[in-house]
């Protein structure tokens, strides 16, 4: 398949080019190039596949939440091609057979490529002889289970790649003892206060540099944690700790709730700076699905909010509005997630997979939660007006997407790992 006149969008620049598929590889990208089956695409945007390095799709007993197949949707109507989902499923993903279970569950149902996470806990290193995550998860908020300073340490000595949920156990713990029984108001946002993941974020940066390991750290949220990056960590920030802040917490209640909770404008103003300024060098979605109904109450409300569907237009339309460039999107979405796992994705070059999308950075549209194809139809972005979307959507040389409609059926989606 010959794709002629793109204009393809990398971290550095945007160059007018033929991409020559062959296969489910891009055989060449250059000018003039001769092929079969030609599309003309006349000058249309072209970036890589998104790769989102943070998505729970829950299934499993949680499959009423989401499920490969609703999730994948979401993601692949969103321009992602690749997601690593989180191992705090039900059961959690924190043994070999568990992993292999939800590898074959994912191959069955997932319409896009994926890796699957391991979770940390203790003593449960010796499973790692006989998987291939992409990242061994640390939670430590106590997600799944408290662990010791021993086993964190173990973990990022061991894992070869580790990301970390980093809010601290201890300070939510006092918190809770501290406004146990009092009417407070913003009680989430007092229990997982900054404290908790400036605490965090030290001891990481701390045992990175003298372990001499790099670690991933998901969903940084405040603009001091930016003080403790070193070279050894890489970092991720959502589009809800860009875009909103604990106003909207308030407006919207259980919604908008998640972990780390939202935060100032300050906070948000420093993350997208850091951003910009690649200090902060991935964008992923903590695409965190709950029923709405769960959502209703405010202070039983799960933590969560549902973002594949919607990532991409949210950014693009950031982009229409002068915000960020589509290279900064090409660098955080695409080119640096697939560094992380080291995938022949992520830029559209010579032997990459042909993960494509087409965009259409004209398209106007409204975030409408019934049009989610994920189970949560909820968000606290509802009603944003967006500019830009996702038009047609290649994974490994297949259309995948286009015009509304699922081309590619549910199992399409292959294991990272066997890459
Ligand atoms: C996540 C979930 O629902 O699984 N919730 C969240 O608020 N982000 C868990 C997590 O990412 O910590
Ligand atoms: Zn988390
Ligand atoms: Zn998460």
């Amino acid at each position: 398949m010959l794709l002629k006149n793109c204009r393809i969008v990398s971290s550095s620049k945007i160059i007018m080019a033929d991409i020559l598929i062959e296969g489910e590889k891009i055989k060449e990208v250059g000018v003039g190039l001769r092929g079969d089956e030609i599309f003309n695409l006349r000058g249309k945007l072209v970036i890589p596949g998104v790769i989102d390095l943070h998505v729970h799709m829950r299934d499993f007993s949680q499959k009423y939440k989401e499920d490969f197949t609703s999730g994948s949707k979401a993601a692949l109507a969103g321009g992602v091609t690749t997601f690593v989902d989180m191992p705090n499923s039900s059961p959690p993903v924190i043994d070999a057979k568990t992993f292999r279970r939800r590898l074959e569950e994912a191959g069955r149902k997932s319409l896009i490529d994926f890796g699957i996470n391991f979770g940390v806990v203790t003593d449960n290193s010796r499973f790692l002889k006989d998987i291939r995550p992409s990242f061994c998860k640390i939670y430590m908020d106590g997600t799944l289970g408290e662990i010791d300073d021993e086993t964190l340490r173990n973990a990022i000595r061991r894992c070869p790649k580790t990301a970390v949920h980093a809010e601290d156990i201890n300070v939510i713990k006092e918190n809770i003892e501290k406004f146990k029984g009092k009417e407070v108001s913003d009680f989430h946002l007092k229990i997982r206060g900054p404290e908790a993941e400036e605490k965090a974020i030290k001891k990481i940066a701390s045992l990175t540099a003298s372990l001499n390991k790099s670690v991933h750290i998901c969903h940084i949220s405040l603009r001091k944690s930016l003080e403790y990056l070193n070279e050894n960590v890489t970092c991720e920030v959502t589009p809800h700790h860009l875009l909103l802040t604990n106003k909207e917490l308030k407006e919207k209640g259980g919604i908008a709730k998640t972990n780390p909770p939202l935060r100032s404008q300050s906070d948000t103003n420093a993350l997208m700076g850091a951003l910009k300024n690649r200090r902060i060098d991935i964008v992923a979605s903590d695409h965190a699905p709950h029923l709405e109904d769960e959502k209703e109450d405010e202070v039983s409300a799960p933590p969560g909010i549902p973002n594949l569907d919607i990532m991409l237009k949210l950014f693009l339309t950031l982009v229409n509005k002068k915000v960020l460039t589509l290279s900064d999107i090409v660098r955080t979405m695409c080119e640096n997630p697939a560094r992380l796992l080291g995938l022949k994705k992520g830029e559209i070059k010579k032997d990459n997979y042909a993960d494509l999308v087409i965009l259409d950075l004209e398209k106007e549209s409204k975030i409408e939660v019934e049009e989610f194809y994920s189970k949560a139809k909820y968000s606290p972005f509802e009603g944003w007006r967006t500019k830009g979307c996702p038009e047609v959507v290649f994974i490994r040389g297949e259309i995948a997407f286009e015009d509304e409609d699922f081309i590619v059926k549910r199992g399409y989606g292959k294991w990272i790992g066997g890459m």
